[in-house]
């Protein structure tokens, strides 16, 4: 999968996919991440990229050129099967989008700033918006980060244990169990016993209703969908 990034801040995206289970799946070949400066296809040699709202108002706005100059030469190289605006009032972001995405080729990331992007690029050229939460960031960057990371981990073969991403809180609509390691006594808090019997049918049926439990009691709206 490759995914490409437009922001006016590429050093804000510099580390989050450098290290770890990205790390990896990039060494590996399986994603290729490519963050792109916008300010290369700036309107002027000010390096200009935005310019006041029309109508009045504080903010900047990140004018239509150098995005639309930005896609369309960024996609000589393959359309993109996805071109996702980060902003806050866009879909919110959940782990099924992340399967979904997990699936596709190529994708655009548009990271706004300032008071967003012009409308008429979200209009011709955005095929998705998301939003990461109901909070506003002082850009899409991190945002962007935080849906790279979660789609980045579902590519088929990025786990080591490829079967770990099946039992992720969310995945069955449930939040993960707890975990234990060693040691089984820790300060005089033990281990549940079940954990340490070697049963694994029971150890199954343990998680289950953990999940269940801890879902009823942190999440209940995610059992009434
Ligand atoms: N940009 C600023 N705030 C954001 C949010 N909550 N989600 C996605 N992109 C954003």
């Amino acid at each position: 999968m490759k995914i490409d990034i437009l922001t006016v801040v590429p050093d804000l995206l510099e580390s989050p996919f450098s290290h770890s289970i990205l790390k990896r799946a990039r060494e590996k070949g399986l994603l290729q991440v490519n963050v792109h400066n916008l300010r290369k296809w700036a309107i002027n040699k000010h390096m200009q990229v935005d310019d006041y709202q029309f109508g009045g108002g504080a903010g900047m706005v990140i004018m239509p050129e150098p995005l639309a100059n930005a896609i369309d030469e960024l996609q000589q190289d393959g359309k993109y099967d996805e071109i996702i605006f980060m902003t806050p009032d866009g879909k919110p972001f959940t782990q099924k989008t992340a399967n979904n995405l997990s699936l596709k080729e190529n994708i655009l990331i548009i990271c706004g700033h300032y008071k967003g992007i012009d409308e008429r690029i979200r209009q011709r050229y955005v095929t998705m918006e998301i939003s990461i939460g109901d909070y506003v960031l002082s850009g899409g960057e991190l945002a962007a980060a935080v849906v790279v990371d979660a789609i980045g981990r579902l590519i088929p073969g990025v786990l080591n244990d490829e079967t770990s991403a099946l039992f992720d809180s969310f995945q069955d609509n449930l939040l993960a169990p707890p975990v234990y390691t060693r040691p089984a006594d820790f300060r005089g808090d033990k281990v549940p016993e079940i954990l340490t019997q070697g049963d694994p049918k029971k150890v199954e049926e343990w998680r289950h209703e953990q999940s269940l439990l801890r879902t009823r009691e942190r999440r209940p709206d995610m059992l009434e969908e």
